[in-house]
Order: structure tokens, then sequence, then C-alpha cells
């Protein structure tokens, strides 16, 4: 079986101006969670059209994108798409419908069934804004606008199990409406002898507006941390702590609220507190980070990092480091044991162990033109308030004075002074009489 999602649509109840299905819930693109559902299908086709980079890109380029070049409807989406599918069933779906339950049920039943045409339904205590099934008189589906029993409970989620040739044999039957639009779901009018079943699921969730988003959000960031908790993962509190379902975090991690976790792997026995953001990082066992930005970087074990510290773009540390109040630590690289207490900015720079960087050490790696490395061996001293100007080595058990502007490298066991000397006036301040 294929997959056809449909993603054309521009989602103006959003209001925002990028295409709707790229839109994240807990950093994750809601098109994505469609794909996710999909698990045993690997041929998936997706149609595009309204900011179509939008969804191309927040899906890695990995699917075969169809071009529908006007917006007008589900029915024009499947129809423009039809000349790409294979001559196979087809499931179609709305890329802005979550399933967060298994389609294989619904699969299943279309098959044992034998089913010529499925289509997946659920209950909604508040069904506004979904297509509703009526099967009186053969099965229908009515779109709201043309609604008069507006009580009926049984909702569409617009997913759909049949066959490429069915769908060639009627969709050009389905005729544009008084809205300018082709609604797939009128294709139900031009059935004649086909066997047509509605399949009745759950945890569906369309997303047409940023409140649906809202609800979403609130519901997948509940159950993620649920998992979590019954891994034994203490989390202090489950309504303020943001984690996307694709990470991973390992028993005994302590996180308080405000925490934000996304896409990254951490360890065992790390105590997270207050607000820290963790983003594309991986994180190994007993660290203590306190409310600190970490974003595309990997720590090892036994760091002491924060408050306030900002570790980014491939910031590479080893283990039992202290990184302090406002550090920043960009692009390098630093082992074992090594003490940047307070205020630094450590970029490009490969920094080894028993380093102590003094408070206000900056390695000046920007030219204005080009960025270059810094070399830190082994139990160097940096004094505070040092500029190393890069590039510049510092060896062994070196030591840089307070103060220092260093352009040159600096050999082992070699102490580095570079300032002016300080000039006393005797009297010069004195007052007149
Ligand atoms: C649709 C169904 C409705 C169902 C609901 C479930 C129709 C007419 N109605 O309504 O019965 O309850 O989904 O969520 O199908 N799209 C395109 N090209 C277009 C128009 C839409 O690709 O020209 C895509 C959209 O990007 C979206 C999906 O199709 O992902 C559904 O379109 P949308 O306008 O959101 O349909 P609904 O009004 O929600
Ligand atoms: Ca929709």
């Amino acid at each position: 079986m294929q997959a056809l999602i449909l993603a054309g649509g521009k989602g103006s109840r959003m209001g925002l101006d990028i295409a709707k299905c790229s839109v994240n819930i807990i950093d994750i693109p809601i098109i994505n969670y469609v794909i996710n559902s999909l698990n045993n299908i690997d041929k998936i086709f997706i149609v595009v059209g309204y900011k179509k980079d939008d969804i191309i890109g927040c899906t890695k380029h990995k699917y075969n994108y169809i071009y529908q070049q006007e917006q007008l409807g589900t029915g024009n989406a499947v129809k423009v798409a039809l000349e790409f599918l294979e001559d196979d069933d087809v499931i179609i779906l709305p890329g802005d419908t979550l399933v967060l339950d298994s389609l294989d049920e619904f699969i299943r039943f279309h098959y044992e069934n034998k089913n010529d045409f499925s289509i997946l339904s659920f209950n909604k205590d508040d069904p506004n804004g979904y297509g509703r099934i009526i099967n009186d008189n053969g099965v229908k589906i009515v779109e709201e606008v043309y609604l008069k029993d507006k009580s009926l409970k049984q909702c569409n989620s617009g997913i759909y199990i049949t066959s490429k040739k069915i769908l060639l044999d009627y969709i050009d039957k389905i005729k544009i409406n008084s809205k300018g639009e082709y609604y797939f779901t009128d294709i139900l009018n031009y059935f004649d002898d086909l066997k047509i079943g509605v399949y009745l699921g759950k945890d569906i969730y369309g997303v047409n507006s940023l409140n649906d988003v809202c609800l979403v959000n609130e519901i997948i960031k509940i159950r993620t941390n649920d998992k979590f908790i019954n891994c034994g993962v203490h989390i202090v509190d489950k309504n303020n702590t943001y984690i996307s379902p694709d990470s991973f975090i390992e028993e005994n991690t302590f996180i308080e609220p405000g925490s934000i976790i996304y896409h990254s792997r951490i360890g065992k026995g790390n105590k997270i507190l207050a607000n820290s953001r963790i983003i594309n990082s991986v994180i190994g066992d007993d660290n203590k980070i306190i409310s600190s930005d970490i974003s595309d970087s990997f720590i090892g074990r036994g760091n002491n990092i924060g408050p306030f510290s900002h570790l980014r773009n491939y910031a590479n540390i080893g283990n039992y480091n202290r990184i302090g109040n406002y550090v920043e630590i960009k692009d390098s690289i630093i082992g074992s044991y090594t003490n940047a207490a307070h205020l630094a900015y450590i970029g490009n720079t490969d920094c080894g162990s028993n380093v102590n960087f003094g408070c206000g050490s900056i390695t000046v790696n920007y030219d204005g033109k080009y960025k270059h490395k810094t070399v830190i061996k082994d139990k160097a001293f940096i004094g505070c308030n040092s500029n190393l100007v890069a590039p510049v080595i510092i060896k062994e058990n070196s030591f840089i004075a307070a103060g220092s502007t260093i352009t040159n490298d600096v050999e082992e066991e070699t102490l580095a002074i570079a300032r002016a000397r300080q000039v006393n006036k005797e009297g010069y301040m004195k007052k007149d009489e």
C-alpha cells in the first residue's frame, strides 16, 4: 500500500504566513506526526502547494512531492496526485490531522471487510469544523457548511483507504461547489455499488487554528512526560516541562519546571534545573545543569554547568568540568576538570584538561572576516580579563597574567604578561591649598 498526504492548503484559519502542515507541535512539524503514524508504509506521496518549500524542507526532501498549482480543494489535490500514484491501494491522509492511535486496526478493517472504500471516523463532543458521517441511505460525508443537523457527532478524519483504480473512475465526477472548491468528500455521492466501510477510531485531532495547535501541544506534552515519568525520570511539574517525543532520557534524571528538551539524548542521574533549554544535544550522566541554554552540543559526565551558561554550535564538553555563569562556549572542545567559572567567551578553541579560565577570559576568534583557532594545552592558567588573540597556542603549565592581551604563542611553564606597567604619580592628585 502507498500513502498520499494532502498538504497543499494554505490553512487560512491558522492566520500564519507559513504552510499549516509545517507548524510545530513541541518542535516537530504537524506533517511529521502524520508521516510517523505510517510506520509500515514506505511509499509516501505528499501534495504540496502553498509555501511548498516549508513542507519539503520540514520533511527533509525525503518523499515524493506532487505540486498542486492552485488550491482548489481536497478533491482537486487527490486528482492532481493520481497520475503519479502506483497502480495499487492507497491510504489518503490530510497533512493536518494527527492520529495518535495506531492506523493498523483501520487498515486491517479495510482488508478483512474487503471494502472498496473505507473511512476512518471518530466521535467528538465538540465536532465543530469536521465533516460528519451520515449513514442512513448509504454512507455520506456532509461538510459543516452544508450540515443541517449540527448535533451529529461522528466526524470524518479525512483518512480513507481505497485503490487508485476507484479514484480514477470517480474523481472527475466531483463538481466544483459554491465556495469554488472540489471537496473530496463529495466522491461518496457518486459511488454506485461499491462497498463502503466506516471504521470508528479514536485519538484523532484535526489542526486548523492556533487554538487547535495549543490543544494538541498540551496532549502530546503530557503524554510524552508521562512516558518518561513511567520510566523513572523525575519531572517535577509535568505541565511545565516540554520534551519532544523524539528525545530520550534515562532514569534518575531530575528535571525542574520551565525546562525545554527537544531532539536530545540525556543519560542517567542528571539534574536539569529551572528553565534550562536543551536542543539537539547529547548529554551523558550525572551532570548538573542550572538554567542554561545548550544547543547542538555534546556534554560528557559529571559536569557542573550554569546558571546561565550558553553552549552552542558543537560545544564539546568532556567530564567533570565547571562551566559557570555567563560563560559562552561555541565550536570548541573542552577536556576534563577544566574551570571557566564566570563571564568568559570560548570560541573555536581546542582546550585541554585542568585548565583554569579566570573571570572575563576571552578567545578573540574573529578578525571581522575569518574565524581563527585558539589551542590551550593542559594545566594552563588564564588570568582574569585576558584576551587570547587567535590563532594562538598556549602550552602546558603556562600562566597568563591577568589583563594580558596575548598575540604570540606561549611556551610550556612560561609566565606571559602583556599589559602596560602601572605608573604611580605621587602627589599628582593633591588639592592646591
Ligand atoms: C477536511 C474534510 C473534513 C474532515 C477534515 C478532517 C474535505 C472537504 N473535508 O476538512 O470532512 O472532517 O478534513 O481534518 O475534505 N489541501 C490540499 N489542497 C487543497 C486543499 C486542502 O492539499 O486544495 C490539504 C490541506 O493542506 C490539509 C488537507 O488537505 O492538510 C485538508 O484540508 P482542509 O482545508 O484543512 O480541510 P478541512 O476543512 O479540515
Ligand atoms: Ca483540516
